[in-house]
């Protein structure tokens, strides 16, 4: 049978980061660069896929997971080295194995999918994947022959001045027959200028033994843009950032400015939604349709319905429902759940709440762990004592509770349903429902004092 397998060579330094994490993590839109890579080659159903890490092997595992194998290249001789990692995982195995750098976050799936086309269709030993760049200075040539048919593969530090011309670069990004391949790669030799041993020589390697060599090119050069430093990375960002967001939008999502417009990979956004400028959509954040989000809005693996509208507003870890409207200036941390019809207005901070359907907590209150019911009314600056300086405590509201303006709960506490909390009251008792509890100095007037003050005055 002709299994298909899936190489990403991840175990290089990355000196040029000049960085303490892993080249391969940085991110990219939220993502790191070999989650990227991982995902679209998981996308086009290769039967196993193999990771050759280096020295930041751990941090690449917990990031991939355990469904994928790893080979572990302990020290960084060359990529043909690195792939030889994977001879114990691979090379009995018959198929075609694809491999992929793990610097090229920009690398289409429907790309990889086709290159793989490609090779199965013409039967070759080798396809690299090619592309033609304006300046190809530190990438590996592409030498054609007089037909034009792929000879070898030329590095920027090994080339010729002429050869230095060719536009035509490596995307380091091959399929091979895997069986050849590891037969080849046994031949690498290190003699050139970097001392290393080459993938790329393959190429020449195959070609001499009259193996069928072939090129697939993409007309999009960005997509073989390799990452090495931190110029290059915010490049990548930039590019990826602009091919998400004409993704949303061709699927009926308005952006204002995409310009200033951030969302991550991961993120979903449904039709109608318009995103206003400033906004940063993070995660697995998944926005419903008819929603208004920013301007200036940051929200993080946060599920928001439909008709949610939400300005001027960090939003962590919560859910949003249904024609609920949040800030400007409110601050939702994680594990908060907002219902529908809800209004969260400016200077609230929410955390670990449950807000029930059609509540309002309107100005400058914080509440934490709380659990409040439906058609309950917030005043403003009520504040839930949840930290005692040793342990959280919860406070539970009732539905059609009146919570007057500034009310401190001291948890754990309950109001009862209908229950009214009047304002400026410390309440550290459970209120009963369709009660009134007042906790606060009885106010006393002294008439006519302020005369009797101006008299000792004189
Ligand atoms: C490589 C290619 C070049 C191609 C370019 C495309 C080689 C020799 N050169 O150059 O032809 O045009 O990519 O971006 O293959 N790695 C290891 N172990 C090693 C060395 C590297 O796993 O011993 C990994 C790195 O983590 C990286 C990838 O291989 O993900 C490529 O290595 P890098 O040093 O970035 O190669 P380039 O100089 O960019
Ligand atoms: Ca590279």
């Amino acid at each position: 049978m002709n299994q298909k397998f899936a190489v990403v060579l991840a175990a290089g330094q990355g000196t040029r980061m000049k960085s303490k994490l892993y080249k391969v993590l940085h991110k990219v839109c939220g993502k790191p660069m070999v989650q990227h890579i991982v995902d679209k080659l998981r996308n086009i159903s290769v039967d196993e896929i193999a990771v050759v890490v280096g020295h930041g092997a751990e941090a690449v595992k917990q990031q991939l997971g355990s469904d994928i194998k790893y080979a572990f290249q302990e020290q960084q001789l060359g990529t043909a080295h690195a792939m030889l990692m994977c001879k114990d995982l691979l090379k009995d195995k018959v198929g075609t194995t694809i491999v992929v750098t793990g610097d090229t976050p920009l690398i289409k799936e429907e790309t990889l999918r086709g290159l793989m086309q490609h090779h199965l269709q013409v039967h070759a030993a080798a396809t690299v994947l090619t592309t033609v760049l304006d300046d190809a200075t530190g990438y590996g040539r592409i030498v054609r022959n007089h037909q034009s048919h792929v000879e070898r593969i030329v590095e920027h530090k090994d080339a010729t001045e002429e050869e230095r011309k060719i536009g035509e670069i490596s995307t380091g990004i091959f399929c091979f027959d895997n069986q050849k391949l590891f037969a080849a790669l046994a031949e690498v030799r290190n003699d050139n200028v970097q001392g290393e041993y080459y993938l790329p020589d393959v190429i020449e390697i195959l070609t001499k033994q009259n193996e069928m060599i072939s090129a697939y090119q993409t007309d999009d050069p960005e997509e073989g843009m390799g990452v090495n430093d931190r110029v290059q990375l915010s490049y990548a960002e930039q590019v990826m950032r602009r091919r998400i967001n004409e993704g949303h939008m061709k699927n009926g999502v308005t952006l204002i400015d995409p310009a200033t417009t951030y969302i991550e990979a991961d993120v979903v956004i449904g039709r109608d939604s318009v995103i206003e400028p400033g906004t940063h959509l993070r995660g697995k954040t998944v926005v419903g349709e008819d929603c208004v989000v920013g301007p200036q809005a940051d929200l993080t693996d946060t599920i928001l319905e439909n008709e949610v509208h939400i300005q001027y507003t960090v939003v962590q870890q919560s859910t949003i429902r249904n024609v609920a409207s949040v800030g400007p200036f409110a601050y939702v941390r994680p594990g908060s759940d907002i219902g529908e019809h809800t209004k969260v207005g400016d200077f609230v901070e929410l955390k670990n709440t449950i807000l029930g359907n059609g509540s309002k907590v309107s100005h400058l209150s914080y509440l934490g762990d709380a659990t409040v019911g439906q058609h309950v009314n917030v005043g403003c600056g009520t504040i839930t004592v949840n930290y005692d300086g040793v342990k959280k405590h919860r406070t539970i509201i009732g539905d059609n509770a009146f919570i007057g303006c500034n009310a401190n709960l001291i948890a754990p506490v309950q109001i009862g349903d209908g229950a009214y909390v009047a304002a400026g009251s410390t309440i550290n008792q459970d209120v009963p429902e369709q009660s009134m509890a007042i906790a606060r100095e009885r106010q006393t007037n002294k008439e006519g004092y302020a005369a009797k003050l101006l008299r000792k005055e004189k």
